[in-house]
């Protein structure tokens, strides 16, 4: 597709489910007319309603059914349809269709989400923003399923459980966070030193956004590209608002989510709607093996990132948003993002928390959306066609004839084949190794990134990060959590953690052990502490 094609249209899947109910007569699901849409069938017109109403009842049991299951996390988002511009082949580097040819174009769907809220929960918290994208390839779809921060609080997806588990709302009561703070969070954070870099960040400015259109999106881990003769590097994904980043201030956002709770929601889709499309640059940083073995270090591990200065973004294409969907539910709420939903040309790296994330997506959207066909539902089909011998299951579309539907079969004739060419192979990584748990050394340095981080940021910047630590834990109520999120920011920076400690009233506490196999200080359990304010 070239550029000029880039007139906004649905993608065909969504055009041919689109319904045109204008000045159609009024039917049952099952196409019968309907006579009397305001009242139900009576015994006499002051009587009880008959059983039989099918009219009534079709209606009513169909309201009943309207909701699904939200998100588990990442409940609250908003979307919009648009493309993807190569700016030049990459074909050095990666196969990947989107970056086969200068200027090629490819349909995209973006989400934008916070994590922790729910559905109707309110979007200008202090929280982490997902920033998804589908590649309508034609090669198949291929998602990029990223945050708005570079890292991420776990190392490993065995922890991310307990780490939704702490950070939504407390289950006997199900109060939900205001902004992030309250004791589970906090507390399951300063058990975890690792998160202390991305703790940095969530305190920062980053964690509310002016808009979803001054956003930048990472794709966080370590990803590999491939190309046609079999050569991979490794590469981090980031994509670059045109608008600029930039953020609210949190008195700001504290009031918008009083007086507008919808402020990014109705900000994309007016944006959209008058024609100022929001536009984003995909940058790489692209390094080999070699590179990434000589950093100080994993580049597997989540929490960290790679500085510019070791190696550079080169911007290789740009993202539009032109398009709002026709209709919230059947595209924002129904799109399923998957980390496993790769082209050929783009593999995964060994990062333990991509790998169980390779897994979760679609495990879930088998509840959320109703079984194993959510791949048929307009928004998640493919341009690419699909052929294959997965049948059946809740509420499957397609119609596949004839008897056969196994490979290899002498029977059919002509039945969907395997391409050893063309088809997708996982990257031949040499692997000799025990089969452990446990995690490399180079993953244990939790400080130095988190204190690159603090010494990044402006002054005023610096203050804001001091005010979000001290408004957050004042809500805090157990002190001997506040004692250990300090205790983390000792090993950050000292004034950086006396600050905070200033503003809650306490005293520093010595620094968390820098070993991560030394046990973690426990301060006594008091009573809970009024919430101050800062
Ligand atoms: C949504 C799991 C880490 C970005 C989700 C959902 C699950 C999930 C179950 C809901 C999906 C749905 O219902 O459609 C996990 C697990 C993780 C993990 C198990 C770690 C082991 C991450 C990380 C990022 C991320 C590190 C960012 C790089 C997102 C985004 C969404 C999402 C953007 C929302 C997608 C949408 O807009 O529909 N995640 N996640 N997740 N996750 Fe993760």
């Amino acid at each position: 597709m070239k550029r000029h094609d880039q007139t906004p249209t649905p993608l065909p899947a969504i055009q041919a489910a689109h319904v045109d109910n204008n000045n159609q007569p009024l039917t049952t699901n099952q196409g019968v007319k309907i006579a009397d849409n305001q009242h139900s069938l009576k015994i006499g017109l002051r009587g009880p309603t008959a059983l039989e109403d099918f009219i009534l009842r079709e209606k009513i049991t169909h309201f009943d059914h309207e909701r699904i299951p939200e998100r588990v996390v990442h409940a609250r988002g908003s979307a919009a349809h648009g493309y993807f511009e190569c700016y030049k082949a990459l074909t050095e580097f990666t196969m990947a269709a989107p970056f086969s040819e200068d200027g090629k174009c490819t349909p995209v769907f973006a989400r934008f989400s916070t994590v922790a809220g729910e559905r109707g929960s309110a979007d200008t918290v202090r929280d982490v923003r997902g920033f998804a994208v589908k590649f309508y390839t034609d090669e198949g779809n291929w998602d990029l399923v990223g945050n708005n921060i570079p890292v991420f609080f776990i190392q490993d997806a065995m922890k991310f459980p307990d780490l939704v588990h702490a950070v939504k709302a407390e289950p006997h009561n199900a109060i939900p966070q205001a902004s992030s703070a309250h004791d589970t969070f906090w507390d399951f954070v300063s058990l975890m030193p690792e998160s202390t870099h991305m703790l940095l960040w969530q305190m920062s400015d980053r964690a509310i956004p002016r808009s979803y259109r001054t956003m930048q999106g990472f794709g966080v881990h370590t990803f590999r590209l491939v190309n046609a003769q079999g050569q991979s590097v490794f590469c981090k994904f980031h994509w670059t608002p045109m608008a600029g980043t930039h953020s609210l201030v949190w008195d700001e956002a504290a009031k918008i989510i009083g007086v507008d709770p919808d402020f990014h929601r109705r900000d994309l889709w007016e944006a959209i709607a008058a024609e100022a499309f929001p536009e984003y640059e995909l940058g790489l940083q692209i390094f080999t093996e070699e590179t990434a073995n000589s950093f100080s270090f994993d580049v597997l591990d989540p929490t960290k990132l790679i500085p510019e200065e070791w190696v550079p973004i080169t911007p290789v294409g740009k993202m539009v948003l032109n398009r709002n969907p026709d209709n919230f539910f059947a595209e924002t709420e129904q799109v399923a993002f998957c980390t496993a939903h790769v082209v050929p040309g783009i593999d995964f790296s060994n990062d333990p928390l991509l790998q169980g994330r390779i897994h979760s997506y679609i495990d879930t959207q088998i509840s959320r959306l109703g079984g194993a066909n959510f791949h048929e539902i307009p928004i998640n089909k493919p341009l690419a066609p699909v052929h294959n011998n997965q049948r059946d299951g809740m509420h499957r579309h397609e119609i596949h004839s004839g008897r056969v539907n196994y490979e290899p079969n002498s029977l059919a004739g002509g039945c969907p084949f395997q391409t050893a060419m063309s088809g997708y192979k996982s990257y031949p990584e040499p692997i000799a190794a025990d089969k452990v748990r446990g995690s490399p050394e180079l993953f244990s340095d939790h400080y130095s990134q988190a204190r690159l981080f603090w010494q990044s940021q402006s002054p005023a910047e610096q203050t804001h990060i001091i005010s979000a630590f001290r408004f957050e834990l004042t809500r805090v109520q157990t002190l001997a959590i506040r004692m250990r999120v300090l205790s983390l920011l000792v090993n950050v920076d000292g004034q950086l953690a006396e600050s905070v400690a200033k503003g809650l009233g306490i005293a520093v506490p010595p620094p968390m052990p820098l070993a991560s196999t030394a046990p973690i200080p426990s301060y006594p359990i008091s009573p809970a502490l009024s919430l101050l304010s800062h």
